[in-house]
């Protein structure tokens, strides 16, 4: 295990499931936590909980990764406060039954699953030095998933499925790109599936609708720092320092879809994301000619 007493990590969705296992772990570690969440209550709630230790170091900062100004704003908090950003675990997750968008009319799931944490990640990288870590938590649903790059927002055919799996090869693919262009700086890119794992992915956080199932289910899946794990592992063990662009299971490499090892899709995402957080959109169905439209 490599020390990480003194590093600085960013945990997005630290207040709930993994994020806030995972903060947990990263500071009895020694590491000084930035819990990133986006509600100011849930984030004091998790803070309080977590710093009831002495001995952590956390500091709470609000952020909504649905949300390209708040996420920009976030960067521009944390480098005016930290000297740089050793760990960056993106986790936080959002999934729904319901089609709905970002502040900016992204599909959601995309929007912040994916969209987010590659503004978040690439605003970042000038505040990383090498040797830093990247980790992007996946989901083994990424295996039925597509990117429809001809319907990007989903506004035709939505269903959950569709739309949470998209997000989550999103996040392979970005692994893997990301990956390839910091080959020459040493910092290094990888993404996990977590496993089953009993949080509050799917409640409704205003209704409370799902907390039953949830509960339901807890016996049979594993706990939050169960899941953390793989996460925790690829943020700090020395035996994989020098690997990048893997997409791991249970703390091993593990098998992903043949699509995620596209560099064709990865190289046109991370294109098509950088435009999106630009505010420039494809045209549903539409594919990349209304983006070529677009400039010319
Ligand atoms: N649980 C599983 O079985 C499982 C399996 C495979 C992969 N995963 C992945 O594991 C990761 C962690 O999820 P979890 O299971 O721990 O779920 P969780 O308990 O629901 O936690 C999700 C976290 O993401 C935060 N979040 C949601 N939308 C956000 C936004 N717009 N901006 C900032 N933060 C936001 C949530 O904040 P609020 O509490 O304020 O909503 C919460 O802190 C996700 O990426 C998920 O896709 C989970």
């Amino acid at each position: 295990m490599s020390e990480v007493r003194g590093k600085i990590a960013i945990v997005t969705g630290a207040n709930s499931g993994m994020g806030m296992a995972a903060a947990e772990a990263l500071s009895d570690k020694g590491a000084t936590v930035i819990m990133l969440c986006r509600s100011e209550e849930r984030g004091r709630e998790a803070f309080a909980r977590l710093t009831k230790d002495k001995d952590r170091k956390l500091d709470l900062m609000i952020c909504d990764l649905g949300d390209y100004t708040s996420v920009r704003g976030f960067v521009r908090c944390v480098k005016e406060k930290y000297p740089r950003i050793d760990i960056l675990v993106n986790n936080a997750g959002f999934i729904s039954l319901d089609r709905q968008e970002t502040k900016e009319g992204v599909e959601r799931q995309f929007g912040i699953n994916h969209l987010g944490h590659f503004l978040l990640t690439t605003e970042l990288l000038d505040h990383m030095p090498a040797g830093a870590r990247i980790v992007n938590v996946a989901s083994g649903a990424h295996k039925v998933g597509k990117i429809h790059f001809d319907d990007i927002n989903l506004k035709h055919g939505y269903n959950v499925v569709r739309a949470y799996s998209q997000s989550k090869l999103a996040n392979v693919l970005f692994t893997r790109e990301l990956a390839m262009r910091l080959r020459d700086r040493k910092i290094t890119v990888n993404c996990c599936h977590p496993g089953a794992v009993a949080t509050n992915m799917g409640v409704d956080r205003e209704t409370g609708f799902g907390k039953m199932i949830t509960g339901m289910l807890k016996p049979f899946f594993l706990t939050p720092a169960e899941g953390a794990r793989t996460a925790i592992y690829l943020a700090t063990d020395d035996e994989v320092r020098h690997i990048s662009g893997g997409y791991f299971y249970k703390c091993r490499i593990a098998k992903s879809l043949k699509r995620s090892k596209s560099r064709r899709d990865a190289r046109k995402l991370f294109e098509l994301s950088e435009e999106m957080v630009r505010g420039r959109y494809p045209e549903t169905r539409g594919g990349v000619l209304p983006l070529l439209c677009y400039f010319v």
